[in-house]
């Protein structure tokens, strides 16, 4: 009824203009809330210290495939494969990031990042994924780490963000055990080049995205589709391969170098917040996470995951259970969308409820807008495994950027889609939950994997002929988030 009487006439009613209404209207608000002039973000700070960032990786923005005697990976190998990406794109050039890094850690000055989370790629250190390491492997990112440390930037490192060197998937890839002991002897070489320059590592980013993909569907390199049997086998040597890294990672550092992994937990959500549907929640973060984080916190398959998986279930022995429980200074969680759940009466005790053809989501259509998932991934996974250090290593959205006549870019639904999500995490340190930063996807427009370049998911423009940057409206915004530490 209201939206059908105007201001004025509602004004009129009230007996007063319509600005002598919203005078009298924040004047009573300022009642409640305090001085009208005290900053609206002032109860949503984040807590002194807290690591804001962004993140990237290897492929998506470096270009420079061939430079310094880097091999190939997978990546190439698929990109360059006719119609398994959109429009034929390659990482090949990209943001060029080998050659702009330096242009590009001021643009991270100018925003006042306190962190850059990026990876390496296997194929520049080990150009064939073993044997000799490549004399000029490490080379561009000491340039870079150097660059970062100089502009007050802490660098957090991931080592495997899905470009598998092509000689090991010649090999059988992630399904030959071997792989999983070459990625050790790579992050164990690898981290302890970096240890004096770099504090925290991540062993791999997204296992289940690079597994199903691109072993299951097939959608992502190497473009696989395996069945369930070996599906099951490769996810195990995956985790093992996580686990004897985090090994070799401390052998060949020095104490006080963190490690962890930046995980794409199956974010559950109570379907609302009611003891009985958030326990459902808890039970179904446990239990659709069962091959990955799971088991890298319990060194143990759940009963439901053998069940299920029956005859095709993962050979493994106890060792290597222990191996893949090894303990993480803490955990990273990349963080898009929610998968809702609510009560059930069968034995897993919840359910996963689809989301209806109406739900909205972004510009691509997998990140469907759930910013609660923010705040109830941190809080059961810490209920769950009294985690003592989160990170959000990846939260952001695609949008359909185009720049407006006067070269600005209005991403108005970005800044939405990241108001609301940060708004639900810093209910969750509010509450105490020990998440320490958070790294927004991503600095730069890059190469979004089958995507290609149709999907622009940075906080700035990047123009791909010119190599031109242009910081979006989400640039001004987070840019402002960082200064005052609080959802502004
Ligand atoms: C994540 C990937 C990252 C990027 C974003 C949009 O799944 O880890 O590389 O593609 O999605």
């Amino acid at each position: 009824m209201l939206n059908k009487i105007s201001r004025r006439t509602l004004a009129r009613i009230l007996g007063g203009s319509t600005t002598a209404l919203s005078l009298s209207a924040t004047a009573r608000a300022a009642s409640f809330f305090g001085s009208p002039s005290s900053p609206a973000h002032a109860d949503r700070l984040f807590p002194q210290g807290f690591l804001w960032g962004s993140a990237t990786a290897s492929y998506q923005v470096e270009g420079a495939v061939h430079e310094d005697g880097r091999g190939p990976s997978i990546w190439d190998t698929f990109a360059h494969t006719a119609g398994k990406t959109h429009n034929g794109d390659t990482g090949d050039v990209s943001d060029d990031f080998f050659h702009h890094y330096k242009r590009d850690i001021e643009l991270m000055k100018e925003l006042g990042l306190k962190t850059f989370r990026f990876s390496i790629a296997w194929s520049r250190v080990f150009p064939s994924g073993t044997g000799q390491p490549n004399p000029h492997g490490l080379d561009f990112y000491h340039r870079m780490i150097d660059a970062l440390l100089e502009a007050g930037i802490e660098p957090f490192c991931t080592l495997y963000h899905w470009d598998l060197p092509q000689p090991l998937q010649d090999r059988g890839g992630w399904e030959n055990k071997d792989t999983a002991k070459a990625f050790a002897d790579y992050a164990g070489y690898t981290a302890g080049k970096l240890s004096s320059k770099v504090r925290r590592f991540m062993t791999m980013n997204e296992m289940r995205t690079f597994v199903e993909l691109g072993y299951g569907l097939g959608s992502h390199a190497p473009g696989l589709k395996l069945n369930q049997k070996r599906l099951a086998q490769l996810t195990h040597n995956v985790v093992l391969g996580h686990g004897l890294a985090v090994q070799a990672i401390r052998a060949q550092t020095k104490p006080g170098i963190e490690i962890g992994i930046a995980d794409n937990v199956l974010a559950t959500v109570p379907v609302y917040e009611s003891t009985a549907q958030i326990e459902a929640a808890r039970k179904a973060m446990r239990e659709e996470n069962a091959m990955y984080l799971t088991v890298l916190q319990e060194g143990r398959y759940t009963d439901l995951y053998l069940e299920r998986l029956g005859q095709d279930a993962p050979n493994f022995t106890p060792q290597e259970m222990k191996t893949i429980a090894s303990p993480l200074d803490f955990i990273g969680l990349n963080i898009y969308q929610p998968t809702y759940i609510r009560t059930d009466d069968s034995r897993q005790g919840y359910a996963i409820v689809p989301s209806p053809s109406s739900y909205p989501h972004m510009l691509s259509p997998w990140i469907t807008i759930g910013p609660e998932a923010l705040y109830w991934a941190p809080r059961l996974i810490t209920e769950l495994w009294k985690a003592k250090a989160l990170y959000i290593t990846e939260n952001g959205t695609s949008s359909a950027d185009q720049l407006a006549p006067d070269a600005q870019v209005y991403d108005t639904d970005r800044v939405m889609f990241l108001r609301n999500y940060l708004t639900q995490l810093q209910r969750a340190v509010a509450e105490g939950i020990p998440v320490k930063g958070y790294f927004l996807w991503s600095l730069l427009d890059n190469f979004e994997w089958a995507d290609g370049y149709e999907k622009r998911f940075g906080i700035t423009y990047v123009d791909f002929t010119t190599q031109k940057r242009t910081p979006k409206l989400s640039a001004a915004f987070y840019k402002e988030v960082i200064q005052k530490n609080a959802v502004c």
